[in-house]
């Protein structure tokens, strides 16, 4: 019979099976080679073939989380490539800056579809392989979840409800063993804030290492700490 994970008690890393979303992100990369490095099989799951191909590892799966069948596709892709799967990583998002009148609707709606309602679809579709093998899901929110900034007001509002749903999943999936991990890193040094979908990064301090942050935030799961707040990365 196989053995019951224990949540918090920390979770071994060298092969489990994981997906890694945003695995052609600055974190999610860092994450993934992280977790390859820990002895983790990966799925990489982005947009563009080329640039997961070009990353080296894991098996590509090409999706677009604004697309309601992307979790479909990780979900055949972890059956047919690994047998299963114990955990999602999700390493997606997208930003946009500036005050919300002038931020257009388009806008909205694509902060929103990125970081809340594509992940909720993928969530609904992936968590069922979860629960088989007793995983782990882990979202990168991010700190504007506790601080809501202004000029920031979607971004914030769509990080404060990723980590809703952490809260509730992690109750809600407590008595199938699925440990739900939030990861809510400040301001990091990865480019996002010079990529926005609108608007202009007001000026922000200087922001963490991201190879730091993407091992801060490997070292929170095979600890099994699931909240982890802005205050838990140290500056560099
Ligand atoms: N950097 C920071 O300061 C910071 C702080 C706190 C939290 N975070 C969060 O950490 C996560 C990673 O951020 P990052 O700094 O590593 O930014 P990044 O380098 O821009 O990575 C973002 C990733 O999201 C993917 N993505 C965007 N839209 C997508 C979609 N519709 N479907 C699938 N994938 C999509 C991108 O894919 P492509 O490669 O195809 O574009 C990319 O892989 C984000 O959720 C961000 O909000 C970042």
């Amino acid at each position: 019979m196989s053995q019951q994970h224990q949540p918090g008690r920390g979770r071994e890393l060298a092969g489990a099976r994981i997906a890694v979303v945003g695995a052609t992100g600055a974190l999610g990369s860092l994450v993934a080679a992280e977790l390859e490095r820990r002895g983790a099989r990966l799925l990489v799951v982005g947009r563009d073939a080329g640039r997961l191909e070009a990353l080296g590892t894991g098996v590509p799966v090409v999706a677009d989380l604004g697309d309601a069948a992307a979790g479909d596709a990780v979900v055949a892709a972890a059956r047919e490539h690994l047998g299963g799967l114990d955990g999602l990583v999700n390493a997606a998002g997208v930003v946009a800056f500036g005050s919300l009148v002038d931020t257009p609707d388009e806008v909205v709606e694509e902060l929103f579809l990125t970081n809340v309602v594509g992940p909720l679809f993928l969530l609904r579709r992936v968590l069922p392989l979860l629960e088989e093998s007793q995983g782990f899901v882990l979202q990168l929110s991010a700190v504007v979840a506790e601080r809501p900034m202004p000029r920031m007001a979607a971004y914030s509002a769509s990080k404060a409800a990723l980590s809703a749903v952490a809260t509730a999943l992690r109750t809600e999936l407590r008595r199938s063993r699925v440990e739900v991990h939030d990861v809510r890193p400040p301001h990091t040094e990865t480019g996002l804030a010079s990529r926005p979908l609108a608007g202009e990064a007001p000026g922000l301090p200087a922001g963490l290492a991201p190879d730091d942050v993407a091992r801060r935030i490997v070292d929170a799961l095979a600890a099994g700490e699931t909240d982890v707040p802005a205050s838990a990365f140290a500056p560099r």
